[in-house]
């Protein structure tokens, strides 16, 4: 059973300076909903009550917004505005969040072995918000877990990405397994290939199963690209042992870390929004 998420949300966002010099880009609104009110809403969606959250310094507003805000909301109580928090309230309400600070800036794979104390010995999704997902049946991160519960090994959510883009995630080669287009069990696994180096096209987002031995490993990794611990690289040793599948999830994804993604998912969320409310 997948009970826990995991978020990393300890990074700096520098790519949408200023408008992260005092906020986490997490905390960043398409239309007027924090990104990560979106991954919490995903998890949730997946079956999932117990949010781990990884921040850093500077995050406490992630903080703040999973929590009553008993001044604003005597104030807009009984007026037409109270509706407006109803569904963050609802949200609240129904999970648990626990936090711990990534002190030093090491990586993603460092961000995930800073989860360990509120993960534990047991399997788990991994959501990175500023990858926004969005599908009209299954959200993706169910559709990774009924693939863990088929597999019972790690699972990385994958797409199709242009040749010239694999410089920017990590990059997957394996075989279809079981008839199925969409599922791959890896071999190897690459963080932020050159085109010439990459082994697919097939590229990485940011939705995770991971088994619990990942920390272990994680733990004997070394820096790999950009002198970061990388989850890309602990996931490799797992996918040499045949322990890693990759699956070609059903849904939409924006890329929000960019502001050309961020825009267009604030397009579609508003077309979707305004379609629901003729
Ligand atoms: C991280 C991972 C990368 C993955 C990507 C998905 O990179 O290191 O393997 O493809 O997330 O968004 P980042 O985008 O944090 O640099």
């Amino acid at each position: 059973m997948v009970k826990k998420c995991l978020f990393p949300a300890a990074g700096y966002g520098t790519r949408f300076l200023p408008a992260t010099k005092a906020t986490p880009k997490e905390m960043l609104p398409i239309l007027t909903k924090p990104l990560i009110q979106y991954g919490v809403e995903e998890a949730l969606g997946a079956g999932i009550k117990t949010m781990a959250i990884i921040t850093g310094r500077g995050k406490r507003a992630i903080e703040d917004h999973f929590d009553i805000s008993y001044e604003l909301e005597h104030q807009i109580q009984n007026t037409g505005k109270e509706p407006l928090l109803a569904e963050i309230r609802a949200l609240i309400s129904q999970c648990t969040f626990s936090y711990t600070r990534q002190v030093e800036m090491k990586g993603l794979g460092h961000a995930i072995l800073t989860g360990e104390t509120l993960i534990g010995q047991e399997p788990f999704a991994v959501l990175l918000a500023d990858d926004l997902c969005t599908n009209s049946e299954d959200n993706v991160l169910s559709q990774l877990i009924k693939i863990y519960n088929t597999y019972q090994c790690s699972v990385v959510a994958i797409e199709e990405i242009p040749f010239e883009e694999t410089h920017k995630y990590g990059v997957i080669s394996g075989k279809i397994i079981d008839g199925n287009d969409d599922i791959y069990r890896v071999s190897d696994m690459v963080e932020k290939p050159q085109p010439k180096d990459a082994p697919s096209t097939m590229a990485i987002i940011g939705r995770y199963i991971l088994t619990p031995d990942i920390f272990d490993i994680l733990k004997d990794t070394k820096p790999g690209k950009g002198g970061e611990i990388q989850i890309t690289d602990a996931l490799k040793k797992q996918a040499k042992k045949g322990k890693v599948i990759a699956y070609k999830f059903k849904g939409k994804r924006f890329d929000c870390g960019s502001v050309d993604g961020f825009v267009e998912a604030t397009n579609y969320f508003y077309k979707q929004t305004h379609k629901e409310q003729k």
